[in-house]
C-alpha cells in the first residue's frame, strides 16, 4: 500500500492582484512505505503545504486571515419570474442579440438579476499549514462543490429543507451555502482547531444564514469507532454528538466532500464510514469533488495518480459495462457513482482556475440486494 500523502505539491498563485506572491511549489512529503507511523506523523506536522486559494492576503502573511468570497451568477444564469434558468447561450444567439446604438455603441441584451444574485461568504482560514491541518485552508475542490451546490439551489429546490452534512468540512464553505435553503446542516471534521475555526466562520456568517436552519459544528473521525463519541451534556462546549442530533443525522439526505481523497490510509478510513453512514436511515447521496494530483513514483517508473487509483477501487462507474463492475479484490463495490460534466456547471465563484485535474462525483451505496443490478 502506498501510504504517500498527495497534497503537499500546490503552487500558490494570484488570485485577484493584491497577492502577487510566487513561491516554489512545495514538494510532496516522501513518507511511502514507512513503517514507523509516529514518524509519518512527525513528518506530516513539519512538513508545510500551501493551498492555491488564498484570496487578498498580503504577500508573506502568515497565520489566519479573513477574506470575503464573493459568489454571483455567471451571464447564462438569469432570474425569470421567482425562478433561475440556466440558458447555454449559443453564438448564433449572441450575434442576434448584439446591436447597436444611435452612437454606434454596443446595445448588450439585459439580464434579469435578483438582488440576492451577489454575496460575500467570510472565510477565516490560513495561508499554509501542516498536513494534519490542511482543513485550516480552503481547496479548489471546495470552490467546485460550492459552484455545484449553488447551481441546484439556484435551478431547483432539491436541497430545500433537507439534512445535509459535510464531511472533512475545513472552513465549511459548502456547508454554509447549504444553510441558505437546507433545514439541518452538519459541518464535521476532526481536531479542535480546524473545527474552532468552522465553527467560527458560521458565527461570521451569521447574518447570511436563515434563522430556521439549523448548523452544527460537530467532530465526525473516519479513524475513530462508530458510531461518533456522544455527550450528552447540555451545557458542555464540545464538538461531540448528543442522541437527537445523531438521530437527526439518519434523515440526512444529502453528503457532501471536498479534497478529502489525498491519502489512501484517509481514503480508507474515509469509505469505512461512508459504509455506516450512507445506509443510516434515509437514502442519501454524496457529492464529492477531488483534485486528481500526480506524483512521479520510483516503484512505477512514471508519474501516477496513486491517491485517485484508490478512490476509484472503491467507487464502480455506474456508465462502465457489467464486465468492468468487477474490482481487483474479487467483490463488487458497494458504491457506485458517476461522473459530473463540469463544463455543465456555471462558475459562481470568483474567477478561480478550475482546470482539468478536478473532478465531481455524484456516490450512491448499494445495498448488497442491489448489487447485482447493472
Ligand atoms: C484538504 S482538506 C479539505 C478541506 C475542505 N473540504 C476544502 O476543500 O477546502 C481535507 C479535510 O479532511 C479532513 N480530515 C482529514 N482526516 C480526517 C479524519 N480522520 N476525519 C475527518 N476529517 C478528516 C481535514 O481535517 C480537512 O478538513
Amino acid at each position: 500500500m502506498n501510504n504517500t500523502s498527495e497534497i503537499g505539491f500546490v503552487s500558490p498563485v494570484k488570485m485577484d492582484g493584491e497577492n502577487s506572491e510566487t513561491t516554489e511549489p512545495s514538494p510532496a512529503p516522501e513518507t511511502a512505505n514507512s513503517s514507523d507511523d509516529s514518524q509519518k506523523e512527525k513528518e506530516d506536522e513539519d512538513d508545510h503545504v500551501m493551498s492555491e486559494i488564498h484570496l487578498g492576503c498580503p504577500p508573506k502573511f502568515s497565520g489566519s486571515f479573513v477574506s470575503y468570497f464573493t459568489f454571483s451568477l455567471p451571464p447564462d444564469v438569469e432570474y425569470i419570474e421567482g425562478k433561475y434558468e440556466y440558458r447555454v447561450l449559443d453564438d448564433s444567439k449572441l450575434n442576434q442579440e448584439v446591436s447597436l446604438d444611435d452612437d454606434g455603441d454596443l446595445v448588450l441584451p439585459r439580464r434579469n438579476k435578483h438582488p440576492k444574485d451577489k454575496f460575500d461568504v467570510a472565510i477565516q482560514h490560513n495561508i499554509t499549514s501542516s498536513i494534519p491541518k490542511v482543513g485550516l485552508q480552503v481547496w479548489r475542490a471546495e470552490l467546485v462543490l460550492s459552484d455545484f451546490v449553488l447551481h441546484k439551489m439556484y435551478t431547483s429546490s432539491k436541497f430545500d429543507g433537507i439534512v445535509a452534512v459535510e464531511l472533512g468540512a475545513g472552513t465549511g464553505l459548502v456547508g454554509m451555502l447549504l444553510a441558505r435553503v437546507a433545514k439541518t446542516v452538519f459541518l464535521t471534521d476532526h481536531g479542535v482547531e480546524i473545527l474552532k475555526n468552522c465553527a467560527n466562520n458560521v458565527h461570521l456568517n451569521s447574518t447570511l444564514l436563515p434563522s430556521k436552519t439549523t448548523v452544527y459544528v460537530r467532530e465526525l473521525d473516519w479513524k475513530a469507532s462508530w458510531p461518533p463519541k456522544q455527550d450528552n451534556c447540555a451545557s458542555c462546549e464540545s464538538y461531540a454528538w448528543n442522541q437527537s442530533q445523531f438521530e437527526e443525522l439518519k434523515r440526512a439526505s444529502l453528503l457532501v466532500a471536498a479534497d478529502v481523497i489525498y491519502s489512501d490510509d484517509l481514503t480508507d478510513a474515509l469509505f469505512h464510514t461512508l459504509e455506516r453512514l450512507m445506509p443510516h436511515g434515509l437514502e442519501k447521496v454524496l457529492y464529492l469533488a477531488l483534485e486528481k494530483r500526480y506524483n512521479f513514483s520510483i516503484d512505477d517508473l512514471d508519474v501516477v495518480a496513486n491517491g485517485y487509483s484508490r478512490f476509484r477501487s472503491y467507487v464502480r462507474d455506474e456508465t462502465d459495462d457489467a464486465e468492468n463492475n468487477e474490482l481487483p479484490n474479487g467483490s463488487l463495490s458497494a458504491f457506485v457513482g458517476t461522473r459530473i460534466d463540469l463544463t455543465k456547471i456555471p462558475q459562481y465563484a470568483f474567477n478561480y482556475n478550475r482546470g482539468l485535474d478536478l473532478e465531481l462525483w455524484k456516490i450512491k451505496y448499494v445495498r448488497e440486494e442491489e448489487k447485482h443490478i447493472t
